[in-house]
């Protein structure tokens, strides 16, 4: 599952129309790339953070890395991090 999640994730940054679409990061808690990019101001550079601010905790924490690559991806980008959920 979590190959599936990162293979969609190489996707969604090689699109063209990046922002148009979006991705489950976590699938147990059903949240997805946008919903993370938009809390990330808030959440700082903090995985946990992250969760918290989506009000939801990891269960079974294999979306955790992708979530730490959302924000780093944030962290080193010029683009606003808030996106529509
Ligand atoms: S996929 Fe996020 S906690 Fe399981």
């Amino acid at each position: 599952m979590r190959r599936i999640i990162i293979i969609h994730y190489k996707i969604d940054r090689l699109l063209p129309h990046r922002g148009l679409a979006r991705m489950y990061v976590c699938l147990c808690n059903a949240f997805t790339d946008r919903q993370v990019r938009a809390v990330c101001p808030a959440a700082g550079s903090s995985a946990a953070a992250v969760y918290c601010a989506l009000g939801v905790r990891p269960k079974c924490g294999k979306c955790v890395p992708t979530v730490r690559e959302i924000l780093d991806e944030v962290a080193n980008s010029d683009v606003p991090a808030a996106v529509p959920a």
